[in-house]
């Protein structure tokens, strides 16, 4: 173990760095930059929170609309006087653009913007350091979009726990192909880790500190790992043994797909206590016909009864989800069939966008493409229907307790915030002590976004004090 620690890293001194990196899109992208942070440790980088003075700065961009993936470039200009202020300095700033822009754009972005040194696609960051290196050694701009036969995971270093709720890739890709969407082709086909190397790195986390786990995936719920005892396991299967590590005392899982929903998770949702009742599922339209163009795979009334199906498994189970309005064709009746079902079910909480058209995808050339004004009007209707039934729902925890991690500390000293089961930020006064903790609350008070309480006296549990808690101005 000569000058190795048990990571196999080398211990030899390494010159520090600052490296930037600045996520856009899903949790999938700021795990991933997690991922880079830890990939480039060895190499002396040190994650800085500004771009001014960085030796390395990496753009960790999303391709799933037109606007984020637009972000990117004008992230780029402003990335431009920096470099050269550090240039003039006799340093040297190298620009990454990894992600989702990376894999679908990558050429284009090396034409269009010489300021980028290296473009990597989020299944090659393991080849980051090698990437650097060569750009280090002035061996010319680099670009790595390729889906390589080694998965990654296999060589990127273990993650350490960033504070005590944590996300672990389980599964990642997607062989859905909605007509609207680029994830497909942007992270390509469905991968499931071996389920023995996903309950390592929990069991790692939790004795770190960590105590709430979100198990991610493009599509989450597609899992379908091999189990330790040889067999493939489904996310049901992993949830009961992740359930049984020590430290976890909540495990959450995100996105989900509404046709991968089996017995097997919905048992799970009815037998393990710490799975949270609350799914992300996104439906993105409440009309048939626009589920079917959509390639969605399930029609309303399906979605409906797996909501039934899981709420008869616990009973305070409760969704959030995605909306699409503007879809090609989609007409009012459309659009009122999706405010229906939002009714019907009765989202906590949603994500809705208009429609965008993203180049290669098939619903980009389908006709009777909705106005931009008019997509606009049903997104806002939505939006504030989606609001009045979150208000609802918060106002009805009022005087409720519930169990509550907590996970940052507030604006003002004195404050600590954390999260509910059904994912409502929570805010207390407490000391800074409780972070990391779970501890009872009782609702006292309630707005839109958020609630507020009291924890009860005796009901901290307390938990490692693990991350940065600092508080940021700008959080
Ligand atoms: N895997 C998840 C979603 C991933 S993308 C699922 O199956 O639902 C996150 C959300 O972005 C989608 O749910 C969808 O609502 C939205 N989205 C994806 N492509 C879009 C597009 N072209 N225009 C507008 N919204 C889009
Ligand atoms: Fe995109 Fe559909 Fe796959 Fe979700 S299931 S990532 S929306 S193609
Ligand atoms: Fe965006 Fe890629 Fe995630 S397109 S939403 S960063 S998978």
């Amino acid at each position: 173990m000569n000058g190795q620690d048990k990571d196999g890293l080398s211990r030899k001194t390494v010159a520090k760095k600052k490296l930037f990196i600045k996520s856009y899109g899903c949790q999938m992208n700021v795990y991933d930059a997690g991922r880079m942070a830890d990939v480039m440790a060895p190499l002396g980088f040190d994650l800085v929170d500004t771009p001014n003075g960085a030796d390395l700065v990496i753009l960790n961009t999303c391709h799933i609309r037109e606007k984020a993936a637009e972000k990117v470039f004008s992230d780029l200009g402003r990335l431009r006087p920096i470099k050269e202020a550090k240039a003039n300095d006799g340093g040297r700033m190298m620009v990454a653009v990894a992600g989702c822009v990376a894999q679908a754009e990558g050429a284009e972005l090396m034409a269009r913007a010489p300021i980028v040194d290296m473009v990597v696609g989020p299944q090659a960051y393991h080849r980051l350091p090698e990437m650097v290196a060569k750009v280090e050694r002035q061996a010319g701009r680099q670009i790595d979009t390729d889906f390589p036969v080694e998965p990654k995971f296999d060589f990127l270093p273990a993650p350490r726990a960033s504070g005590p709720a944590v996300f672990v890739s389980i599964q990642e890709g997607c062989d859905k192909f909605c007509t609207f969407c680029v994830v497909p082709y942007t992270r390509g086909a469905e991968y499931s880790r071996p389920a023995r190397d996903i309950l390592a790195e929990v069991r790692r986390l939790a004795s770190q500190g960590a105590r709430e786990f979100t198990l991610l995936g493009q599509n989450v719920n597609a899992y379908h790992g091999e189990g330790p005892d040889g067999r493939d396991w489904g996310l049901g299967r992993l949830v009961r043994a992740v359930a049984e590590i020590e430290g976890v005392a909540r495990i959450r899982y995100t996105t989900s797909h509404p046709r991968d929903v089996d017995d097997d998770l919905i048992a799970a949702h009815r037998e393990v206590s710490t799975l949270t009742p609350f799914i992300h599922l996104p439906v993105q339209s409440g009309s048939d016909r626009i589920l079917q163009a959509m390639n969605r795979g399930h029609t309303t009334a399906q979605y409906l009864a797996i909501i039934d199906r899981l709420r008869a498994a616990r009973e305070d189970m409760v969704f959030s989800s995605d909306f699409i309005v503007g879809f090609p064709g989609e007409t009012e009746a459309d659009y009122q069939a999706t405010m229906d079902l939002i009714d019907r079910v009765g989202f906590v909480q949603a994500y809705s966008f208009k429609y965008s058209p993203r180049p290669g995808t098939p619903a980009a050339g389908m006709g009777a493409q909705v106005a931009e004004d008019e997509k606009s009007r049903r997104l806002i209707a939505l939006q504030g229907r989606l609001t009045q039934i979150q208000t609802t729902f918060n106002d009805s925890c009022l005087g409720r307790e519930m169990d509550v991690l907590f996970d940052r500390p507030g604006r003002h000293p004195g404050q600590v915030v954390g999260r509910s089961p059904w994912m409502q930020p929570i805010h207390v006064t407490a000391p800074d002590m409780v972070l990391g903790s779970m501890a009872r609350v009782q609702v006292v008070k309630t707005s839109p976004n958020s609630l507020a309480g009291t924890v009860i006296p005796g009901s901290v549990v307390p938990g490692a004090n693990v991350g940065d808690f600092s508080r940021r101005e700008s959080a």
